[in-house]
């Protein structure tokens, strides 16, 4: 089976939208500020090429909704790893339920993929190599959190992506940005590689 019918047949009976607003009801924390939105097959396919620097070590999605970036990431590279956060337990329990039918449909090892449910300021970074942050939340002290613990954790030449909203501090050097289609219309993506602090 090709990488779009597997992603398709696994993906298009799901409304990541409405277990997220359920997830939310149901989470004990603040979730006003929690975001939801998908990356799609192909936008991450035109992401990773243009990136166009070797793909390699761990690959993190922090705000993993139902995997989709995950299982995008798996059909199209060759990381060493792929691991998702998720803070929400019913994106989380999708989640989980999207790696085992992919398991039964993929011709590849699946050893490799992790999902935590979790709140990603509690993820040990220190072996990341590359992550993704889609826009996980409007709360601009949580991102300024994170960008703080990224600084202090990730290893120099870690690419860090982020949507709509760049990284500040002057370690993370920004090397370009552009444009592609999410699941809530055109955003802009920044890449970032971590320098030395
Ligand atoms: C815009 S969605 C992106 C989903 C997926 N990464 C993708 O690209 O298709 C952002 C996700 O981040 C999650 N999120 C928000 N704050 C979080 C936190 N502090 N820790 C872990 N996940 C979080 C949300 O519940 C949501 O599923």
């Amino acid at each position: 089976m090709n990488k779009e019918v597997i992603f398709d047949q696994i993906f298009t009976k799901l409304n990541g939208y409405s277990i997220s607003d359920e997830a939310k009801t149901n989470h004990k924390g603040s979730v006003e500020d929690i975001l939801y939105g998908e990356v799609s097959l192909d936008t991450l396919k035109q992401i990773l090429n243009d990136v166009n620097k070797p793909l390699k070590g761990i690959f993190y999605d922090l705000g993993s909704g139902t995997g989709k970036a995950i299982i995008a990431a798996h059909l199209l590279n060759n990381f060493q790893k792929y691991v998702g956060v998720e803070l929400l337990k019913g994106l989380y329990d999708e989640s989980l339920e999207v790696l085992n039918e992919y398991k039964k449909l993929s011709e590849q090892n699946c050893d490799n993929i992790v999902f935590e449910n979790d709140d990603f300021l509690n993820t040990d970074l220190h072996d990341g190599g590359f992550i993704l942050i889609n826009h996980p939340t409007v709360d601009r002290n949580i991102f300024k959190k994170l960008e703080q613990k990224m600084k202090k954790e990730l290893k120099t030449n870690t690419i860090i992506i982020t949507t709509i909203r760049q990284l500040e501090d002057k370690c993370f050097q920004e090397l370009w940005s552009k444009k592609y289609k999410f699941s809530w219309g055109d955003s802009t993506i920044y890449v970032h590689k971590k320098n030395p602090v």
